[in-house]
């Protein structure tokens, strides 16, 4: 992996906390909400990074094999990306300056946008400000009152909080559960239907039953959205997500994806049919009313298309390792999802159990994060393995011992 020579400055004087002062009384309230937050286990602190994120991270100061990251293909810290970003910014400058409808949207994000549209086979895509963004506002725009939203119950909190902006009807269907879908959909009234859905939920590490919601969707004359932001890159043979895997791309309307995770990027965007791109333009409002993200950004995102196509051995090294470490954990006896994934949870139930979890490992050498509610559901908190394909065999070993230990209780 080529280094890049960047200068780096020390960081500037870390100044002791000084102690909080006192809320004002309007402000009281969140002092108890904090300390019910800690009594429950759920409070975050935030870990300082130093340096760049690859196959270990330095976190407070402690260097750590990193299974915590979404970077799957390993591009977050690639000089290549750097690099066009550098060149982005050396012809666009820094800041977009304004929003994509006003003046912000380079000649970068056009291309970027062109790249994404061609990735995915459709007519045309749309860059957001991020994933959050382009889930929360694309469906915002798709449905309103008296429309109906079916919302599989593990999609992740941007979809969810779309589906509220939207003020449609939303109905929650168990996860994967497409008896339940069924019958919302045969109860539906006249209006507007979308299906929403991650492809590989962030969590849980399943894969939605693509192929069947496309036959719901096309039964029922729904609209299927499905969210591709940990599949990007990583899934078909183009390595365009699970939609491309599973044949699916005629039944899916509307295509959600992400740049921020196995592309090293930021940003998300919405393809499809060219004129629901064009809709979105009038009336995806985090899209109209934000300024548009960088073009070192775009620069960058558009190289790690570039890289996905050149080297499809890393999505096939990553889902091959993926493979072998979800075996071995089995084999331990721990619950693993059925299909095969670069994320792998091993779920410890309470919040404690997960945090205490994730500190042995740390003990060990190993960064893999606990997720607790409201990211995973009460009673199911769990640590999550986030595999890349910077991961050695050495870095997998030793964490199927360390997973095997825990299985065994020790
Ligand atoms: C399934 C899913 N969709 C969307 C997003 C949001 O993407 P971004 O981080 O680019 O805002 C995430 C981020 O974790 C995600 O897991």
């Amino acid at each position: 992996m080529p280094r890049m020579a960047c200068r780096v400055e020390p960081p500037p004087p870390d100044h002791p906390p000084t102690p909080a002062a006192p809320l004002p009384e309007p402000l009281a309230w969140v002092n108890a909400g904090l300390d019910r937050l800690a009594r429950h286990d759920l409070l975050r602190t935030r870990r300082v990074r130093s340096g760049r994120q690859g196959r270990e991270v330095d976190l407070d100061g402690r260097r750590l094999v990193n299974f915590g990251a979404n970077d799957y293909l390993g591009y977050a810290g690639d000089v290549r990306l750097v690099k066009a970003a550098s060149r982005a910014a050396c012809a666009e400058g820094f800041g977009a300056g304004a929003s994509p409808l006003v003046s912000g949207h380079g000649a970068t994000h056009a291309a970027l946008e062109r790249a994404i549209a061609r990735f995915l086979d459709v007519d045309a895509a749309l860059v957001f400000p991020s994933g959050f963004a382009a889930n929360a506002a694309t469906i915002a725009a798709l449905v309103g009152p008296g429309d109906l939203i079916c919302s599989d119950a593990r999609n992740h909190a941007s979809i969810i909080d779309g589906c509220r902006l939207s003020r449609a009807t939303v109905a929650v269907y168990p996860h994967r559960d497409l008896a339940a879908l069924r019958g919302l959909l045969q109860s539906a009234g006249p209006g507007r239907r979308l299906i929403v859905t991650d492809s590989l939920f962030s969590m849980d590490g399943t894969v939605a039953p693509l192929a069947d919601l496309c036959d719901l969707a096309g039964r029922h004359g729904a609209m299927l959205l499905v969210d591709e932001a940990h599949a990007t890159g990583v899934f078909g043979d183009r390595g365009s997500g699970l939609v491309e895997a599973h044949g699916c791309a005629a039944g899916v309307h509307v295509r959600v994806g992400t740049l921020s995770k196995a592309l090293g990027a930021a940003g998300g965007f919405v393809a499809g049919h060219r004129l629901l791109v064009q809709w979105l333009e009038h009336s995806a409002r985090a899209w109209i009313f934000s300024t548009a993200h960088p073009a070192a950004v775009a620069g960058g995102a558009l190289r790690a298309i570039e890289l996905v196509a050149e080297e499809p051995q890393r999505r096939r090294d990553l889902l091959l390792a993926a493979a072998t470490l979800r075996d071995r954990l089995a084999r331990a006896g721990l619950g693993m999802p059925a299909e095969v994934t670069q994320i792998i949870p091993v779920v410890a139930g309470a919040a404690a159990a997960a945090v205490s979890l994730g500190a042995r490992l740390a003990a060990a050498g190993l960064f893999v994060p606990a997720i607790r509610p409201p990211s995973v559901p009460e009673g199911g908190s769990l640590v999550r393995v986030s595999l890349s394909w910077l991961h050695t065999a050495e870095d997998l070993a030793r964490l199927g011992v360390a997973l095997e230990e825990h299985a065994r209780g020790h």
